[in-house]
């Protein structure tokens, strides 16, 4: 059994409920279920590899068996790099990946940070990513786009290496995109480092909370009015800089001291060469609107969404449904005529 192969052996990962409640009490699994007594000698090697690179990094999180395996391979770059010194607490656990408040190493001048670390590959659940990467060229994990045509290959035939090579490009898209975004003044939080299974960033709370989704919130009229346009205000920028979250929603806007950060971008869709960029544009807008509406807001996302668009120079995909199409509009009028030919 390789270590890949062995890791997905753990697949009692799966069973979300016995992780989370052993994670929330700070208890290791009693009985973690498939848990091969007697790892194989190659497996036995591969821990042991583990205990001796990073066998000063220590944390004062209680993680499951499995979990301390991955945190160790997953952040160990960052300890031996002095970006973190400690991870403190799972902030949030999910299918796809698992955030942690961590302690600053010397290197890093923040108060606290968060590192999302991806679940192994195949352990994942797969998202249909395939929408959102047309268009995208892959990236390696230093964020620079592939260069070797034997990876490409891999990617396109994929192979279990192919798989691997497509996970880490998730991946650095996030982070590239967070880059991208804080350089241009979003509200997003600060990026710090990469690796291939995980990302380190400024963490949004204090020392013993962590912020709320903005989806939790209620807001009075003031707020609601400050808050909604600040997230247009981020749309455009990040229309600006050719991206489109992808996935954008009240679930995915953190809420701290009355200002907002967005996050979560491995889905980011690059609309210059994605055809259902549109659709993809139109469906973030609305669900922000959603969210919006529902704290006593007016709001017209179709209008909105087709203003935001055109303003950065696209056009109307001929897949616009007419419903959001506004007849005393020239552009919304050209957009029908030319949908109907
Ligand atoms: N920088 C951060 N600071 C504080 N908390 C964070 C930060 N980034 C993420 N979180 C927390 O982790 C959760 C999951 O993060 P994110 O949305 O990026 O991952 P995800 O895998 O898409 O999870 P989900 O499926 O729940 O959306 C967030 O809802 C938030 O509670
Ligand atoms: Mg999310």
């Amino acid at each position: 059994m390789n270590t890949k192969d062995w890791l997905e052996h753990f697949d009692d990962l799966d069973d979300d409920d016995k992780l989370n409640g052993a994670l929330q009490t700070g208890r290791r699994l009693r009985n973690p279920g498939r848990h091969p007594k007697k790892l194989p000698m190659s497996d036995q090697q591969f821990v042991h590899k583990q205990d001796d690179s990073r066998s000063t990094f220590k944390f004062t999180y209680k993680a499951a068996r499995f979990e301390e395996w991955w945190l160790l391979d997953s952040l160990g770059s960052f300890y031996e790099h002095k970006w973190i010194s400690d991870v403190m607490r799972r902030v949030k656990g999910g299918k796809e990946a698992s955030v942690y408040q961590c302690k600053p190493g010397a290197e890093v001048d923040v108060p606290w940070l968060a590192v999302k670390v991806y679940r192994p590959r195949s352990l994942r659940n797969l998202k249909n990513d395939q929408q959102y990467r047309v268009g995208r060229v892959d990236l390696d994990e230093d964020g620079s786009a592939l260069w070797k045509q034997a990876d490409v290959n891999a990617i396109a035939k994929r192979t279990n290496y192919g798989e691997e090579v497509r996970h880490t490009s998730w991946i650095a898209y996030e982070f590239k995109t967070l880059e991208l975004l804080y350089e241009s003044g979003a509200d997003v939080p600060k990026p710090f480092a990469m690796e291939k299974n995980s990302i380190l960033m400024e963490f949004v709370g204090d020392a013993v909370t962590a912020a709320p989704p903005l989806s939790s919130i209620s807001l009075d009229e003031e707020e609601a009015k400050y808050l909604f346009d600040r997230t247009i205000r981020n749309i455009d920028i990040m229309l600006a800089r050719g991206r489109i979250h992808g996935d954008l929603s009240a679930y995915n806007i953190l809420y701290w001291d009355g200002e907002i950060k967005l996050i979560d971008f491995p889905q980011v869709v690059i609309p210059a060469s994605n055809p259902a960029s549109w659709n993809i544009f139109q469906r973030d807008v609305i669900r922000i609107c959603q969210y919006f509406s529902a704290q006593g807001l007016r709001c017209e996302p179709g209008k909105l969404a087709a203003d935001l668009w055109t303003s950065h120079g696209h056009k109307i995909f001929k897949e616009v449904d007419p419903k959001y199409l506004d007849p005393e509009r020239p552009e919304d009028r050209k957009a029908w005529v030319k949908q109907n030919k």
